[in-house]
This record gives structure tokens, C-alpha cells and sequence, in this order.
């Protein structure tokens, strides 16, 4: 149990990548706050890990509003007494053609998305100083701060924020004992994605290098390795769970046709081998 006795606030966690989080979290042995603008899902979660002996226990906040996000940390504090992870989880997409994109979309993906990281690792930060003793911030970006797409302009943007935000904060809070990461997840199972539709799916599936999407789980565990004493030489980096998404171009049809173009070649070559082995 690499957590016991941490109490963590993990934003988003009534669904997908922030659900698992917040369960890995639970087995490692952190209490949990867990703040949704899904009030209910939430909630429901904490019911699941309290019958599991964990201290649990939801808000309904938008990760975008600064009063709300005080107040989330505020009611933390007074109900478990200290803060020492804040994982920045909650995000969304809205898919939209660069050039349809309106203004308030646009705020509103920048606000969840970037805004909210920087509310949510603030409010933390300050309450971990005060503390005076380590502290661990998990910020989610996403591969998207390094490729971009054309339906996820604003999504990209404030995911490279976040992964520049991470850096500042890591420089700016290092001298507290205060580590900050980020994580930058490839494709991975979640509403977020199943929108997506299959044929888009199976497309990307296509060009990851492991030709499937990921799990929340497998997110959740580099989550838990970052939170954990085995990362304390670790601050300011972005780790990358992609399925090899962004090492490089890979088209898993073009592979698959060259080796069939190979096996086919070898084949021809072998039996004018043994025809001209015949015609001796
Ligand atoms: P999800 O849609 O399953 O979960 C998002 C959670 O955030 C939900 O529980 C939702 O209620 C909550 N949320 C949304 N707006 C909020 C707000 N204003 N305040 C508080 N909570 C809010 O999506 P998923 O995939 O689990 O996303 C979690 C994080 O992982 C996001 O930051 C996302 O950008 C990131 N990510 C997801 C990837 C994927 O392929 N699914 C890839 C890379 C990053």
C-alpha cells in the first residue's frame, strides 16, 4: 500500500481515467476527495470505496470556478485535515471543426481544461505549504499537446498549456518539497473517446504502433508510480502512454501490406529457384 495515510483530491473521477485514478488511489490505501461537476457519479463512487474502509467523500464542483474550487478545498481540510495529492483529472473535448469553433466553446474547453488545472493545483499548493511537509500534484494532459487534430484545436491548446503550466509549477513549488508531473495519455477507453464512433476508432487503432486504444487502469497505475516515493527524484516531466502513438508514423495496414509484399516476393524467389534447380 504505497499511499496509506495520504488523503488525495482527484478531480473528474465520476467517470473514465478520474474513476480509476480514484480506485488504484483507494488500493494503494489514500482517502479520497473526489470534486465532479457529476455530483452523483461521484458520489456514488465514494459509496463504493467507503464499504471498501476508505475515508471517501464527493463535491459537487466545477473545476473552472475559483469559489468553487475554494470551497472544495476548504471542505477537504476541515473534513480530513490536510491535502498531500491533488491529481487535475477533469477535463473535456469538444469536437469541432477549426473553423466552426465559436468563442464560448473555445473559453469553455480553455476554462475546464486549463484554467481549472491552474485553480485546482493553486488551491492545493497553498494548502500543502502550509502544511509544511511534501506534497504531490498530478496534472492530465494529453498526447494532443504535442500532435494536433482538426475537430480538437482548443483541446490541444490547453493541453500544451497544462504541460507548460506543469513545468512552472514544478520550478516554482520544488523549493516546498512539493513535486509537480504530468501525464499524457495517448487513446484511451473512456466517454471521451466513444464518441468517437467505431470506424474513427478502428482508424486510430490503425495508426497506434500497439493497435488498440488504452485503459483507464494503465493510466491509472503511472498515476499511482508518480504519487508514490518511488517517483521523489521526479518534477516537471510529462510521462507519455501512448501505445507508441507519438514515437513516430506507423500505419498498421501499411505494415501489414509490406510484409505480405515480402512474404509474396520470398515465395516467387524460391520457386524460380527451384525451377531453374529443375531446368539443371
Ligand atoms: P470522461 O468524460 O470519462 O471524464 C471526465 C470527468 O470530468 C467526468 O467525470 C466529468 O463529469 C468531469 N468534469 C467535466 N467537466 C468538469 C468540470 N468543469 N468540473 C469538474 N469535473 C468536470 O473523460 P476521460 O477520458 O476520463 O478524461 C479525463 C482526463 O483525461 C481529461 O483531462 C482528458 O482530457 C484526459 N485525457 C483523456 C484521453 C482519452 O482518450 N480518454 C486521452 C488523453 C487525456
Amino acid at each position: 500500500m504505497r499511499l496509506a495515510g495520504k488523503v488525495a483530491v482527484i478531480t473528474g473521477a465520476a467517470s473514465g481515467n478520474g474513476r480509476e485514478i480514484a480506485l488504484r488511489f483507494a488500493q494503494e490505501g489514500a482517502d479520497l476527495v473526489l470534486p465532479d461537476i457529476y455530483f452523483n457519479g461521484a458520489d456514488g463512487l465514494c459509496s463504493l470505496l467507503s464499504v471498501q474502509g476508505r475515508r471517501c467523500f464527493a463535491t459537487q464542483t466545477d473545476v473552472s470556478n475559483k469559489q468553487e474550487v475554494d470551497q472544495m478545498i476548504a471542505t477537504t481540510v476541515r473534513e480530513m485535515g490536510r491535502i498531500d495529492i491533488m491529481v487535475a483529472n477533469a477535463g473535456i473535448q469538444i469536437g469541432r471543426p477549426f473553423l466552426d469553433i465559436t468563442e464560448e466553446e473555445w473559453d469553455r474547453v480553455i476554462d475546464v481544461n486549463l484554467k481549472g488545472v491552474f485553480l485546482c493545483g493553486q488551491a492545493a499548493a497553498r494548502q500543502m505549504v502550509a502544511q509544511g511537509d511534501d506534497g504531490c500534484i498530478i496534472n492530465i494532459a494529453s498526447i494532443m499537446a504535442e500532435v494536433g487534430a482538426s475537430g480538437a484545436a482548443a483541446y490541444a491548446a490547453s493541453k500544451g498549456g497544462v504541460v507548460q503550466l506543469t513545468k512552472s509549477m514544478a520550478i516554482a513549488l520544488a523549493p516546498h518539497e512539493i513535486r509537480v508531473n504530468a501525464i499524457a495519455p495517448g487513446f484511451i477507453d473512456t466517454s471521451m473517446t466513444e464518441v468517437l464512433g467505431a470506424p474513427v476508432k478502428r482508424m486510430l487503432e490503425e495508426r497506434t504502433p500497439q493497435e488498440r486504444f488504452g485503459h483507464p487502469a494503465e493510466v491509472a497505475s503511472v498515476a499511482a508510480f508518480l504519487a508514490s516515493t518511488e517517483a521523489t527524484f521526479m518534477t516537471g516531466s510529462t510521462i507519455t502512454l501512448d501505445g507508441g502513438f507519438t514515437a513516430g508514423f506507423f500505419s498498421a495496414q501499411a505494415v501489414r501490406a509490406a510484409a505480405t509484399a515480402a512474404a509474396e516476393a520470398a515465395a516467387e524467389a524460391a520457386a524460380q529457384r527451384t525451377a531453374q534447380g529443375a531446368d539443371v
